[in-house]
C-alpha cells in the first residue's frame, strides 16, 4: 500500500533521523530578526526546545515583510458573513495598517513584551487583527471562544491575569444575538484577577454602553494612535496561551511559542495542504479553536495566501449551499473543516442538489480533522466533489497535523477510517500501559516520541507540574496524546477513542468533569457523572446521570431543566448539554471510581464486559433501565 519512495515516508524518514538538519532548513522560509546558531536545545526542561537563540517577530511574517516583498494589493483577508449580511476583502496593506495602529493603541494602554491580553470575539475581521497586534508588541494572546458563558471567561482571566480584554460588543448566532458584552462585564466582575482596560469593537448590529474609568472605544483608540513596529522576541517567548479542556474543570492553558511555531505553519501550509503563496486557503472553524489560529490566522497569512473568515454555519445560513457560494465566490484551492459540518449539510441535502450550479474547479483537496471521520461522511463528501477528501488527526497541544496524507508530498491511497501516516516530525508509537511498542494492529495508548517537532506546545501557563504529569511522566521520552489507536500493517495510523474524560461535541473539546462540576454544585444533587454519547450528526453529546440528595420532593423533571440552565450558564451554549436522567445509584468500583466507560457503552447499545472490580452488578441494570426509559 505505501512504497518507500513515497516523498512522504522519504521526509518523515529524514526529519527523524536528523531533526536539527530537517527544520533547520524549513526555518529558512521565516524572516529573522536574529537569526539561530542552533536548531534544537536538547537539554532544555521539560521540552527540548527549538531555535533556542534566534530573535523574531510573528506579526512581520504574518503581514509585513509581504507587503516589502509586493503583496500589498493582494487579499489578505476575505471576510464573509452570511449572518451579519457583509462581505469585506482586506490586503495585506490594509492590514498591516490597520495592525500597526491597533498594537499602537495597546502601547498607549500599557501592552508591552510579555503581557497577555485576552481576546473575546466573534468571527469578524478584528479578531484576526487583534491576535496579530498583539504579536506585533510581543505580547501573549489568549483568544476565548464566544460560545463560552462568562464563568468559564472568568477561569480564563483568573490564569491568564491580562493587562488588557479585546472584545465586540455581540457576536451573532442564526436567529439571535449574543451581546458580549454582559458577558464580560459579568466575567470581570467574578474574576478575582481585573484588567486594566477593555477595548470594545462596536458592531453595528449592538452598540453597547461602555464604563468610562475600564473600557475604551476600539475604532476611535484605532484611529488615534500611532502605527506601532514589530518589536523581535526571543523565538523560544510565548505567542499565544490556548485554553483547551482536560479532566477538570480547570481547563489547560497550551502555551505555544514564536520561532517553531512560524517554522511549523510555513511548513505544514506548503507540504500538507499542498498550498502556494497566493492562493486562496479557507479554514471552516472559528479563532476560538486551535484550528482558527492555526488555519486562519497564522499558516495562510506567515505563507502569504488569501484566508477565509466566515461568520456562518455549514447549514441555515440561508441554505447547505453556503460552503459550495463561498469556494466559489472566492476561488477557494484548499478546504478545511471538521466532519460534522459536512454530516449537516449531508442531513439537510444528502441528494447534493445545492451543490449543483456552483463552479468549484478551484478547489483541489477537502481535509477533515477535529473528530473521527467516519467512512460514511469520508464517502459523501468524495462522492459530492470529485477531489482528494483527506482526514487529518491533531490537536490544541500538537498546533498542526501528527496524521495526514501530505498533499503537498504527493496523493497516496486513502484508508477510510485513518488518517494517513504521520507527518514529518512525529514519531507516532503505540505503547501498551507499561510502556512497551505494541505490535502492528494492536491497540493502545498514541504517543510521540520527544523531541516533538518546532510548533508543539511547550508547556501548560502557569503549570508546569501539570504539563510534566498530564502529558510526559507516564510514558519517559515521549509525549502522551490521550488518545488510543492502532498502525496497520502499511504504517497506516487508526485513532479510536481517548483515554480520558474529554468529549467531542461537532468538533468541539469539552470536558465531562467541567459539567460534572457544574451539575455538583446544584443543591439538590447528591453525585453526578457526564459521559459523552454517540449522536449521528454531532459525533458525542453530554449525558448527565445524577444521583438526587435523600428527601428532594421535585419532580426529576424539574430538576434536569435546572441542570440543563446551570450547564448552559456556566460552561456555554457550546457545551450543548441538553440531556440528563436521574438515577437511584451510581456503577462504581470497589474503591468508589464511576465506571463511566460501562455507561457509556451501555447508552451506546455496544457490548460491554462485566467490570470485575464493580461494587453491585445490579446497578448496571437499573442504569440501563433509566436510560431505556429516557
Ligand atoms: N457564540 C455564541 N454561541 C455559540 C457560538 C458562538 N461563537 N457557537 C455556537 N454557539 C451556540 C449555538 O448557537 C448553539 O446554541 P443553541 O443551543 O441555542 O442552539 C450551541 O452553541 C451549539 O452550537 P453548535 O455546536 O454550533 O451547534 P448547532 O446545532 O448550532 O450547529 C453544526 C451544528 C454541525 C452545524 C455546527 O456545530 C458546525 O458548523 N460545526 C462545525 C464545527 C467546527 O467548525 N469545529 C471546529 C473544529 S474544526
Ligand atoms: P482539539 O484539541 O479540540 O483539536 O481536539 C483534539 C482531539 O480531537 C484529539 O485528541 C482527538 O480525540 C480528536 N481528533 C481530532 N482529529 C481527529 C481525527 N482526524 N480522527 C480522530 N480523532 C480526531
Amino acid at each position: 500500500m505505501t512504497t518507500r519512495s513515497d516523498p512522504q515516508i522519504v521526509a518523515w524518514e529524514a526529519s527523524v533521523a536528523d531533526p536539527e538538519q530537517f527544520w533547520g532548513v524549513a526555518a529558512q522560509a521565516i524572516d529573522w530578526v536574529k537569526p539561530f546558531t542552533r536548531v534544537l536545545d536538547r537539554d532544555a526542561q521539560p521540552v527540548p526546545r527549538w531555535f533556542p537563540d534566534a530573535q523574531v517577530n510573528t506579526c512581520h511574517n504574518a503581514v509585513d515583510r509581504h507587503v516589502a516583498a509586493g503583496r500589498g494589493e493582494q487579499a489578505a483577508l476575505i471576510y464573509d458573513s452570511p449572518l451579519a449580511g457583509k462581505r469585506q476583502r482586506i490586503s495585506y496593506a490594509e492590514l498591516q495598517q490597520r495592525v500597526a495602529r491597533l498594537a499602537g493603541a495597546m502601547a498607549e494602554l500599557g501592552v508591552g513584551k510579555g503581557d497577555r491580553v485576552i481576546v473575546y470575539m466573534p468571527m469578524i475581521p478584528e479578531a484576526v487583527i487583534a491576535m496579530l497586534a498583539v504579536a506585533r508588541l510581543g505580547a501573549v494572546h489568549s483568544v476565548v471562544f464566544g460560545g463560552f458563558a462568562a464563568n468559564e471567561l472568568a477561569v480564563r482571566i483568573d490564569d491568564a491575569k491580562p493587562k488588557l480584554i479585546l472584545a465586540a460588543s455581540c457576536g451573532i448566532e442564526p436567529g439571535r444575538l449574543v451581546p458580549y458584552k454582559p458577558l464580560l462585564d459579568e466575567a470581570i466582575e467574578i474574576s478575582v484577577h481585573r484588567p486594566e482596560h477593555c477595548l470594545i469593537w462596536q458592531r453595528e448590529q449592538l452598540k453597547v454602553n461602555l464604563d468610562p474609568e475600564r473600557d475604551r472605544d476600539w475604532r476611535e483608540c484605532e484611529e488615534a494612535a500611532e502605527p506601532h513596529p514589530c518589536v523581535p522576541v526571543a523565538a523560544t517567548d510565548p505567542l499565544y496561551i490556548l485554553y483547551t479542556s482536560g479532566t477538570t474543570g480547570q481547563p489547560k492553558g497550551v502555551v505555544r511559542d514564536n520561532g517553531g511555531h512560524l517554522v511549523a505553519l510555513a511548513w505544514s501550509i506548503r507540504h500538507v495542504y499542498g498550498v502556494q503563496p497566493g492562493e486562496v486557503y479557507w479554514a471552516a472553524s472559528d479563532v476560538g479553536w486551535v484550528v482558527g489560529h492555526s488555519y486562519i490566522v497564522y499558516g495562510p497569512l506567515v505563507s502569504g495566501c488569501t484566508t477565509v473568515l466566515y461568520e456562518g454555519k455549514p447549514v441555515g445560513t440561508p441554505d447547505p449551499g453556503a460552503f459550495w457560494r463561498v469556494i466559489q465566490d472566492y476561488g477557494v484551492s484548499v478546504f478545511f473543516t471538521a466532519p460534522t459540518a459536512f454530516r449537516a449539510i449531508k442531513r439537510e441535502d444528502s441528494g447534493g442538489s445545492y451543490r449543483q450550479g456552483y463552479d468549484l474547479s478551484s478547489l483541489r483537496a477537502l481535509f477533515l480533522a477535529g473528530e473521527r471521520l467516519d467512512p460514511d461522511t469520508l464517502q459523501w463528501a468524495r462522492d459530492q466533489l470529485g477531489i482528494p477528501v483527506i482526514d487529518h488527526w491533531w490537536q490544541t497541544e500538537t498546533g498542526w497535523p501528527i496524521c495526514a496524507s501530505c498533499l503537498g508530498l504527493g496523493e497516496r491511497t486513502i484508508k477510510p477510517g485513518s488518517p494517513s501516516l504521520p507527518v514529518p516530525g512525529w514519531d507516532v508509537q503505540v505503547l501498551d500501559d507499561e510502556g512497551q511498542a505494541l505490535p502492528r494492529g494492536q491497540i493502545g495508548a498514541l504517543v510521540c516520541k520527544l523531541p516533538l517537532p518546532p510548533g508543539s506546545l511547550i508547556g501548560l501557563w502557569g503549570a508546569e507540574q501539570r504539563f510534566v504529569s498530564s502529558y510526559l511522566s507516564h510514558f519517559p521520552g515521549y509525549y502522551e496524546s490521550a488518545d488510543a489507536g492502532f498502525i496497520d500493517d502499511d504504517g497506516y495510523i487508526f485513532v479510536m477513542s481517548r483515554t480520558d474524560d474529554v468529549i467531542n461535541v461537532a468538533g468541539h473539546r469539552l470536558s465531562t468533569g467541567a459539567m460534572e462540576e457544574v451539575l455538583a454544585g446544584h443543591a439538590d444533587v447528591a453525585e453526578c457523572a457526564v459521559i459523552g454519547v454517540r449522536d449521528p450528526l454531532k459525533g458525542q453529546l453530554p449525558l448527565g446521570l445524577v444521583v438526587l440528595k435523600a428527601g428532594v420532593q421535585r419532580s426529576d423533571a424539574e430538576v434536569v431543566a435546572e441542570l440543563v440552565a446551570r450547564v448552559r450558564q456556566q460552561v456555554g451554549p457550546v457545551a450543548a448539554f441538553k440531556r440528563a436522567v436521574v438515577v437511584k445509584r451510581l456503577p462504581k468500583t470497589r474503591s468508589g471510581k464511576i465506571l463511566r466507560g460501562t455507561m457509556r457503552a451501555i447508552a451506546d447499545d455496544q457490548p460491554y464486559k462485566m467490570p470485575a472490580t464493580i461494587d453491585d452488578p445490579a446497578i448496571l441494570a437499573e442504569i440501563a433501565a433509566a436510560l431505556a426509559r429516557y
